[in-house]
């Protein structure tokens, strides 16, 4: 049990990825909260969790309001006591939008993948400042590091800030005791907003410079989010974790 005790909150945990890291931050004792706008998805997740004798609540939360984030880690405390781990994990992909300048998908992109994470750090910081410490984890992509030509340059835009941003916050808060640092999942199974990258040729074009010749499983990217959360990384801080199978090596 790495994260025995702890409680967590997973923005985005009712679906792929973040599903994925709810189940398995649950299954290795930490107590989760999933905040997304998916309802049904998260009591699903929820009830998985339970299933298996863990414990999980779901709230409604949009990333991008402000008062949504204050009431969640308000319900968070509620409902057990404290926030140890914060995974920053909604987005919405920028590979739909066929129009590269169009105004709204950047307002989207940025709005959501980085406003999201500077709100979910705001307050969630500050619970754990209370609490004497904590551990976050941003999710941010390949598509933080290095620039694309298939994609919206708002999703390459959102998810560099997500890095950076990790970099200030581990900076500005260890003295804290909060370690902040962010995941990077290179070819992973299509989000929901995916376009063109869930276009199976395109994903094959993909897949031919990634060095272990394949797609990466959500479970992949939730075991780099344990790591990073638990006290196995606790002289972690401000790092940056690719797991992209080698994409950004070449
Ligand atoms: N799938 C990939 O290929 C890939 C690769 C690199 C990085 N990522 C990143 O990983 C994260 C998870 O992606 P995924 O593949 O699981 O995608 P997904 O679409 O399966 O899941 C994203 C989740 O975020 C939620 N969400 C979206 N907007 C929200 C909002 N405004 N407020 C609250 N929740 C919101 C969705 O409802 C969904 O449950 C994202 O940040 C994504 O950018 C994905």
């Amino acid at each position: 049990m790495r994260v025995a005790g702890k409680v967590a909150l997973v923005s985005g945990g009712a679906h792929g990825m973040g599903a994925a890291m709810a189940k398995l931050l649950a299954s290795e004792g930490a107590k989760v909260v999933i905040g997304d706008l998916l309802e049904s998805e998260g009591a699903d997740v929820v009830k998985a969790i339970e299933e298996k004798g863990g414990a999980a609540r779901f709230h409604r939360l949009d990333v991008r309001a402000e008062d949504d984030w204050r009431a969640i880690v308000a319900a968070t405390i509620a409902d057990f006591g404290r926030l140890d781990i914060l995974v920053n994990n909604a987005g919405i992909s920028g590979s739909a939008v066929e129009d590269f300048y169009d105004t709204p998908a950047w307002e989207a992109l940025m709005s959501i993948n980085a406003t999201g994470v500077f709100l979910g750090m705001k307050y969630g910081i500050a619970a754990m400042k209370r609490a004497g410490g904590g551990a976050i984890v941003n999710i941010s992509s390949i598509s933080g590091v290095v620039g694309q030509d298939f994609i919206h340059m708002g999703y390459n835009a959102s998810k560099g800030a997500v890095r950076l941003m990790t970099k200030s916050a581990a900076a500005q808060h260890g003295r804290d005791n909060i370690r902040v640092n962010s995941v990077h999942p290179g070819l992973m199974p299509p989000m929901r907003t995916s376009g063109r990258t869930a276009d199976p040729q395109r994903r094959a074009e993909m897949l031919s410079r990634v060095p272990l010749g394949r797609s990466g499983r959500a479970e992949e990217v939730a075991h780099a989010v344990l790591f990073l959360a638990s006290d196995d990384a606790s002289y972690i801080t401000g790092a940056e974790l690719h797991v992209d199978g080698g994409y950004l090596a070449t």
